[in-house]
Order: structure tokens, then sequence, then C-alpha cells
């Protein structure tokens, strides 16, 4: 999280599926102008603001938050300039963060990034934290599943990759409760304090995301 994840080697998938994306003219979709609010039961997706910046700082910068993250900006001001940089990312259209607002709060207590990895957005690969608090409360699966809705529904992904670091337990039966597939152990992938450790690529396509949760396959226009 909070900083530029890499691309791992370009795929054409369905390139019919996704041209009218690619197509210098064709019109940006909503999502690039503003993300839309997503209410849920519990939590509300919404962009991130700079009022979250303090609360960010404070629930991002735990040792047992940023143990398997990139480090987080190391200060409010830090942050203020990260909320800033996702508005522009994501305008350009290659990038959306979401922020998790819990019931009863006004800030973000969790974030979930949604990065490019392909034009069109094709691909794209996930990332997610969430304030310590809110572990084990439902408030990940929820949110998740509104994260997904909207990246295969609105964005038109086709491809949605996430990597955790094999001793990440969380994370990694949070991906499989979500439904993702464990495709394969990227050896030495990510670099913590001073060694590199392994990482596990999961993926979920929208076409398996539809059929497990019950849904065809018509899609919101993008
Ligand atoms: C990853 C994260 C967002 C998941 O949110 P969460 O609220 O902890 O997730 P959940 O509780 O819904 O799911 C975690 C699952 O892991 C299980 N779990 C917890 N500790 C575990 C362990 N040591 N071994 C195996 N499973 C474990 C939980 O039981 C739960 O499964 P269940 O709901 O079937 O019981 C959150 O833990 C987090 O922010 N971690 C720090 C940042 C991070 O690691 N981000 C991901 C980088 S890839």
């Amino acid at each position: 999280m909070m900083s530029p994840l890499r691309g791992i080697g370009s795929q054409s998938l369905q390139p019919r599926r996704h041209e009218a994306a690619d197509e210098p003219d064709a019109p940006p979709a909503d999502w690039r102008a503003g993300l839309p609010v997503i209410a849920g039961e519990r939590v509300t997706l919404r962009e991130l603001q700079f009022s979250d910046a303090p609360t960010l700082y404070a629930e991002f910068t735990t040792p047992e938050a940023r143990r398997f993250m990139w480090a987080p900006p190391p200060n409010v001001v830090a942050f203020e300039r990260f909320i800033e940089w996702t508005h522009r990312e994501r305008a350009d259209g290659k990038y959306i963060c979401y922020g998790v607002v819990p019931e009863g709060k006004r800030e973000a207590w969790g974030i979930f990034e949604l990065r490019q990895l392909q034009p069109g957005f094709v691909r794209g690969e996930l990332g997610f934290i969430m304030a310590s608090s809110l572990w084990g409360t439902g408030a990940f699966i929820e949110s998740a599943h509104l994260l997904l809705d909207f990246a295969f529904d609105t964005v038109n992904v086709h491809r949605v990759e996430a990597r955790a670091s094999v001793d990440n337990d969380r994370s990694n039966a949070a991906l499989k409760k979500l439904g993702a597939r464990q495709e394969g152990t990227l050896k030495e992938a990510f670099w913590r304090d001073d060694h590199f450790v392994d990482q596990y690529l999961w993926a979920v396509l929208d076409t398996d995301w539809r059929t497990a949760n019950g849904r065809g396959q018509t899609k919101a226009s993008a």
C-alpha cells in the first residue's frame, strides 16, 4: 500500500471486451471524476478526504498494522499528500482508493486500493488495510464485497490480483474467505526490514465472482 505497485507482466485477456476503454476517444468512466459513495450495512466506502489523515496516521503506523505493508507516510501531512495523490491517480484512471468508514464514525478507518495493472483496467491489484480495532468484526469482508462488486461491475475489471506475504496469516485467510484463488508463490517478492520474504499470489476473475455470488453476467455500464 501507499507506494507504486508493479505490474507483473502483460497478458492479452479478452481484449475485445475492453476495447472501448482502450480507445483514445472513449469517454472517461464516471468514477474518474469522483468515486461514488457505496453504502453497506456496517460500513460505507467513500473517497479519502484530508480530514481522514490524522486517523489514518494513528491507525496505520502501529507495529501490527505496518508489519506486512510498505512503510506508511511518516506523519499527518504526508498522509494528506498521499490522499491528494490518490485523487490525482483516480482522475487519471489508473488507481482507485476507497476509505472504509465504519457505522458511527466520520473518518476512514480502513483503506482499499485497486491499481491498474493493464490499460483499460483489464487487471487490477488489490491492497487493503484496516485499523486493528476492526479486525475480526466483519468490516473487512463487507468492504471487500462492496469494492469487488464495484471493480467488476463499474470499472469492468476482468481479473483482480492480490499478493500477501506467506506469513501474513490473517490476510491469506481473509483472501481465501473472499473466494480468491491461490495461484502460486512469488519467491522473495517483498523486502521486509533486512530480508526478502515470499508472497502468495491470489486472484479473482469477474466470472468466478458472479458465479460465487449468485449473479448473472449482466454488468452496469462503465
Ligand atoms: C488483512 C486485514 C485487512 C484483514 O482484516 P480482518 O478483519 O483481520 O479479517 P477477517 O477477520 O475478516 O478475516 C481474517 C481471517 O483470518 C483468520 N485468522 C486470524 N489469525 C489467523 C492465524 N494466525 N492463522 C490463520 N488464520 C487466522 C481469522 O479467523 C479470520 O477468518 P474467519 O473469519 O473465517 O474466522 C487486516 O488483518 C489488516 O489490516 N492487517 C494488516 C494489514 C495487512 O496485512 N494488509 C494486507 C496486506 S496483503
